[in-house]
């Protein structure tokens, strides 16, 4: 005969250290961790280590100060600053906040940061992209509002060859006027940075796995013309995006959630009463190593 366990007995496993897959395609909760305390160099490789394995970790219930949340991304590597501006004006601080509201901090269909709506992978339009992005959950409408992920190293070995040889000897060109435009936005001047090249398949630093690398910043690859390049990038991200390799992250307040950028896209999802309710994440992003 199966007992099953107390209520007490569970609230002691949730105590213990301990990594808990959330699907096969991504994703595991890390239990028995307060963010807020020391962590040992032990408990922080155990940490990393679950990282690489499962590319995106959910912390429940922290409670953590701003200089808390950035001494525990730190420990990944350096925080990068932004190049994206705030409603204010000014390029956004180290930790900063992402919203569902827009330049006149009226909750809107069209926020002020509206790309996190479409497929990308954050920082792709620098010329060393980021290596992980941390959201910690601060205010949460009821119902949706979700992240969702693609693995784009399954993506990578799904996609039919010849088409997959063909995309490991290609480069992208990723432009961050593009990615805005494409999400409602008119830059200025000052706004605008150079566009960046990327190898199209890149190898992961730490694991050696190959993920496809493109998103919202790809407007063009390297030697192609503009239209065949982004029929080629849509006919990429079809595959990419299959249910097969995806994940989707339901928010409870207090979740911290860190993900791998150098192989997986992802999006906030637009399926909540958008200009109801308020949805605040704070975020930082640990900088990584050039895409090879
Ligand atoms: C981000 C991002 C998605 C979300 O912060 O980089 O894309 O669900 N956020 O808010
Ligand atoms: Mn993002």
């Amino acid at each position: 005969m199966s007992v099953a366990p107390s209520a007490s007995t569970q609230a002691a496993q949730n105590d213990q250290f301990g990594v808990r897959p959330l699907s096969p395609v991504m994703g595991a909760e890390v239990t028995g961790i307060d963010l807020s305390a020391p962590l040992s160099a032990d408990r922080f490789g155990q940490i990393h280590r679950a990282f690489l394995e499962h590319k995106l970790l959910v912390f429940r219930g922290q409670t953590l100060s701003r200089d808390e949340i950035l001494g525990f991304a730190g420990r990944f590597g350096p925080i990068e600053g932004h190049n994206v501006r705030g409603r204010d004006g000014q390029a956004l601080d180290a930790l900063h906040s992402v919203s569902n509201v827009d330049a006149n901090g009226e909750l809107s269909r069209t926020p002020h940061i509206n790309a996190n709506y479409y497929w990308h992978s954050d920082k792709a339009h620098y010329e060393v992209p980021s290596l992980l992005t941390l959201l910690y959950a601060v205010e949460l409408p009821p119902n949706g509002g979700e992240t969702e992920f693609a693995n784009m190293e399954r993506a990578y070995r799904a996609i039919p060859d010849p088409l997959r040889t063909r995309a490991d000897s290609l480069r992208v060109i990723n432009d961050f006027e593009y990615a805005m435009v494409n999400a409602g936005k008119v830059l200025n001047e000052a706004e605008k940075v150079p566009s960046v090249t990327h190898p199209m398949v890149r190898t992961h630093p730490e694991t050696g796995a190959r993920s496809l690398y493109i998103g919202m910043y790809t407007k063009g690859v390297v030697g192609m013309p503009e239209p065949e390049a982004q029929s080629l990038v849509a006919e990429l991200m079809g595959h990419a995006t299959q249910p097969e390799h995806l994940f989707r992250h339901p928010w409870q307040l207090g979740d911290v959630v860190i993900w791998d950028n150098r192989c997986l896209v992802h999006r906030a999802v637009k399926n909540f009463e958008i200009t109801r309710f308020r949805r605040v994440l704070l975020r930082c992003v640990v900088k990584g190593s050039r895409a090879v």
